[in-house]
């Protein structure tokens, strides 16, 4: 089955408005977009909506970095699905790896918030990954598929016809070493057929990431499982960010 290729920008912690609206206006010069490839970026929070406005008729999308797993309520400092629907998200990262290890998140409430968003019509993107000592004790498949289950039990079979699924192996993530393209398709492969086992599953994107860069895009982007990148670091240069997006317009 044909997907389209999707590549994401992860801005994390960076941008400014000056930084944002220069990056904005290079990203949408007409000759800088591709078709072929859906293109969304996931600026902080509270530049969301400056970013909508920016991103008006260049039809790339926008996604947030996170949300809370509550409609609303006495969460100080959170942010829900609806005020993420409020200024224009479709898609939202949910248990990224920095959010697992830093914030302390766990599959449980990962999957809350994977729930959250597909009650609110956001598509959820679920990062999922090893560390490097769960590599090398040869268990990435069973920590990959205690991500997975953790959302299948609370959303039920058919939580993933809608979503979107990263792979992102923590040891790739702001390291410089990416997985080998034939590492990334071993588990997107594991991921599509573990998913397929419970819903249908061709449809579904799965993205890779850790360290995506220009000159690795192409390779990932042949494998037969590689329907896109969840991109950080080298989201934050336009012109690598579009080598890339170029990369996977395949
Ligand atoms: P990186 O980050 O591209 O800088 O490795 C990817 C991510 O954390 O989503």
């Amino acid at each position: 089955m044909k997907r389209k290729p999707l590549v994401v920008a992860n801005w994390k912690m960076h941008g400014q408005s000056k930084w944002i609206e220069n990056y904005i206006h290079d990203l949408t010069k007409p000759q800088g977009q591709s078709g072929q490839c859906e293109i969304v970026l996931c600026p902080p929070f509270v530049y969301l909506n400056e970013v909508r406005s920016l991103l008006q008729e260049t039809g790339m999308g926008l996604g947030a970095q996170d949300l809370h797993d509550s409609e609303h309520g006495a969460f100080t400092g959170e942010i829900s699905p609806h005020m993420l629907l409020d200024v224009g998200c479709k898609y939202v990262v949910v248990g990224h790896s920095e959010r697992r290890r830093l914030l302390g998140e766990t599959d449980d409430f990962v999957a809350a918030k994977f729930a959250a968003a597909c009650r609110n019509a956001l598509i959820p993107i679920l990062c999922v990954g090893e560390n490097e000592g769960e590599r090398e004790a040869g268990v990435t498949e069973s920590v990959v598929r205690r991500q997975l289950d953790a959302v299948l039990q609370v959303c039920g079979n058919e939580a993933f016809a809608a979503a979107v699924i990263a792979y992102e192996p923590v040891w790739a993530i702001g390291t410089g070493v990416t997985a080998t393209p034939a590492q990334a398709q071993d588990v997107h492969g594991f991921i599509r057929n573990y998913i397929a086992s419970h819903s249908s599953a061709s449809a579904m994107r799965i993205l890779y990431g850790g360290s995506v860069k220009a000159d690795n895009a192409v390779m990932l982007a042949q494998q037969q499982d590689v329907d896109g990148a969840l991109v950080g670091g080298a989201s934050l240069i336009v012109k690598d960010f579009l080598a890339i997006c170029a990369g996977f317009s395949k």
